[in-house]
């Protein structure tokens, strides 16, 4: 039930930015953020950002506002818009309790973004139709579950592609970002929608297409004849489904026309893109802290069929922590509501800005360190304010599903090959970078058990 207006009690007060730090928040934060790309990342700025540090800049620019205005929402100072950003975990963690009323998940710029390739996603829904878009996103990811139905089966699609990327690794001793993101993704469609996608290439370049398109948000018109192309095609899948995949499952779970399965499709598919660069990550890490990856390899070595492997998990949820590939997650009030002191008007957008939360060293004594043991209670942490699935009512509802997959197709790939850094891509653990690019990172592979040549 949603809360009368004035029982959101946060003790913060509202405050509103200078002119000044508004333009210095939308040069250090916004702009980055935007510029990585929301819906597709742009290689090149990446690669850029880590180059410049434009991550840790970022944290540090929010530091700086909360140490001046305190941890309430600060409106900043921007012509014919409400805008404010969260500065403590605690009213975040609220905020995100209270969605979708009176903070909604479909704002303005998500329902722009979205509306290139899902229009009635759930993500951009609202009212009775996020409700029944919701559910039916629940059933077919078993959120409530701690492991899918379907596990078994995916856990060998994950061993056959990941076997696939480990014979070409091994044969060419190097594995890149474009050698496994192709096995990543022929994993994905195999889940998502059946076996028959395997090889559906053109299906993933046509979404690569809209996603591009939909990182201008409102500022590029929308391609309709490629979006009825691309929705289109997964309506097929959806009429001949697999039973053995995602697609399936939302199939025999759909009750309403209104629920829109092709339209929640287009997540899964996109969704994993992060799920993807967050295990490369994961093994750059591992590369990094020897004595965890010893660990890790030992846990792999003890697992059955469909493991736990709590560290591994733990450890991906903490790459996770470290570089949100969620960074903005986005509200917006469908009314008034007060603060302790001040209030935020109907209308207002919201940033919470995860990377702050994440490596805040102020409030987080391991911000810029590995730390699994984060992540032994689950995968939530809203009482440190670390939200990479997010949390609430709309947090992600492959919150389970996604560590499942990833923990399965590492796991996999990591007892077949021994993965190191070159010299000059090796992370300091003591100090993580606020950006690891994902797409430059390369290792040389060797037999797991052997030793890396040279
Ligand atoms: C590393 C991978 C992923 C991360 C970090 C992630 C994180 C998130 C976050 C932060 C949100 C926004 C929630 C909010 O606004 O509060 C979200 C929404 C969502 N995610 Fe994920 N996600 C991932 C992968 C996936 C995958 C693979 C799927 C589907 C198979 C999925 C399905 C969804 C759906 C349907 C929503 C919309 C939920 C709603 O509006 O109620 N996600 N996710």
């Amino acid at each position: 039930m949603n809360p009368p207006l004035d029982s959101f009690a946060s003790p913060h007060s509202v405050s509103q930015a200078s002119l000044l730090d508004t333009m210095a928040v939308l040069r250090d934060v916004v702009l980055p953020t935007m510029a990585k790309g929301p819906l597709i990342r742009r290689r090149k700025v990446v690669g850029l950002a880590e180059r410049r540090g434009l991550d840790d800049k970022a944290v540090i620019r929010m530091q700086k506002l909360r140490d001046k205005y305190g941890p309430g929402p600060l409106l900043l100072r921007i012509p014919l818009r409400h805008q404010a950003v969260i500065l403590s975990a605690d009213d975040a963690s609220r905020i995100l309790d209270h969605a979708p009323e009176p903070f909604a998940a479909a704002t303005m710029e998500k329902r722009a973004a979205l509306g290139h390739f899902q229009p009635d996603g759930v993500l951009s829904s609202h009212g009775q139709e996020r409700a029944i878009r919701r559910r039916l996103n629940e059933q077919t990811l078993e959120t409530g579950c701690p492991v899918h139905g379907m596990a078994d089966h995916f856990a060998r699609i994950a061993d056959e592609e990941m076997a696939e990327v480990a014979a070409i690794a091994l044969k060419r001793n190097e594995l890149d970002w474009d050698s496994f993101f192709i096995g990543w993704y022929r994993m994905v469609r195999r889940i998502v929608l059946g076996d028959a996608a395997r090889d559906d290439h053109e299906l993933t370049d046509l979404l690569e297409q809209l996603r591009r398109r939909a990182n201008y948000a409102f500022l590029r018109p929308k391609d309709r004849k490629t979006r009825a192309a691309f929705l289109n095609r997964l309506r097929r899948y959806l009429d001949q489904a697999d039973p053995l995949s995602l697609a399936g499952r939302m199939a025999e779970a759909c009750t309403d026309p209104a629920q829109q399965p092709h339209h929640q499709l287009p997540q899964y598919l996109f969704a994993f893109d992060p799920g993807g660069m967050a295990s490369f990550r994961t093994f750059a890490v591992l590369a990094a802290h020897p004595e965890i990856e010893a660990k890790v390899r030992h846990e792999i070595g003890a697992a059955g069929d469909v493991p736990q492997l709590p560290l591994l998990r733990a450890c991906f949820m903490d790459v996770l922590r470290l570089w949100p590939t969620t960074p903005a997650i986005l509200r917006e009030t469908t009314r008034m509501v007060r603060w302790h002191s001040g209030q935020l008007e109907k209308g207002t957008q919201i940033l919470i800005f995860a990377p702050f939360l994440h490596r805040d060293d102020k409030t987080l004594a391991q911000a810029h360190r590995l730390d699994p043991s984060l992540w032994q209670q689950g995968n939530e942490r809203p009482d440190l304010g670390l939200l990479p699935f997010s949390h609430g009512p709309v947090i992600c509802p492959a919150v389970r599903f996604v560590p499942l997959i990833a923990t399965l197709a590492m796991k996999s790939l990591l007892s077949r090959i021994r993965l190191t850094l070159s010299e000059d891509q090796r992370l300091s653990p003591e100090r993580l970078p606020g950006t690891l690019d994902n797409y430059t990172l390369r290792f040389s592979a060797s037999a797991a058990g052997l030793e890396p040549a040279g």
